[in-house]
């Protein structure tokens, strides 16, 4: 048990490394830049390396940034004394995470790791959490990835599913991956990945 947690540390560790540098994800710099100019309250769940929190403090944004892994320094070091103000880190299970009020749910590759059972109640809460025009903007992975059947705690979604976890958004843009492309290792892999930008209306 000890060898397969310090396993998964040194993991998380070699991944926070190689994407420390990775550019701000493109769905995110749409919508700062082309959607919403307003700022407001923003909770980043399963963070990383912190790149996109760093994008979204330095947009004007306050952010909640949460990871289950300790990335506080890697956070802190991007931001100066202003920035960090900003910014409060979460260490924690999202599945476990009271979700304060928000203006945007922000999610990247990370919602996936949400077990399968515990996925729709993780979902309610984040729907909760974000008041009327306030956005999702985040990912699901397809029941096409290489990972589906394969990795049996994670969440694999039919298109026809994400669709159904927006009934109360308007969407604003949906975008459907399906394709090989690299890990953060280079390995090859598939991938079949939603990409959602919502604005919650009722
Ligand atoms: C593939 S990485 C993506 C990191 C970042 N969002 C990005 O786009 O670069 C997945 C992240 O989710 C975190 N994570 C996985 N399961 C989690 C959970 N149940 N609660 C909180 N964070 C989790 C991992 O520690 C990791 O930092």
């Amino acid at each position: 048990m000890r060898r397969r947690i310090e396993g998964r540390m040194k993991d998380s560790k070699d991944f926070f490394k190689k994407t420390k540098n990775d550019n701000v994800r493109k769905e995110l710099k749409y919508f700062i830049n082309k959607v919403e100019h307003k700022t407001g309250k923003a909770i980043e769940l399963g963070c990383g390396a912190g790149v996109n929190t760093e994008y979204l403090i330095k947009n004007g944004w306050e952010v909640i940034a949460n990871d289950i892994e300790d990335v506080e320094s890697l956070l802190k070091e991007r931001l100066n004394e202003e920035e960090l103000k900003k910014l409060k880190f979460v260490r924690q299970n999202f599945e476990e995470m009271e979700l304060e009020e928000n203006d945007l749910v922000f999610a990247c590759n990370s919602l996936p790791f949400c077990e399968n059972d515990k996925f729709q109640n993780l979902w309610t809460k984040i729907e909760k959490s974000i008041n009327v025009n306030g956005f999702f903007v985040g990912d699901f992975f397809g029941v096409k990835d290489e990972w589906y059947g394969k990795r049996k705690n994670m969440t694999f979604l039919t298109r026809e599913q994400v669709f159904r976890l927006f009934n109360n958004f308007e969407i604003i843009d949906f975008n459907e991956r399906n394709n090989m492309f690299p890990k953060a290792n280079g390995e090859m892999k598939h991938w079949h990945i939603f990409w959602v930008i919502a604005k919650k209306i009722k």
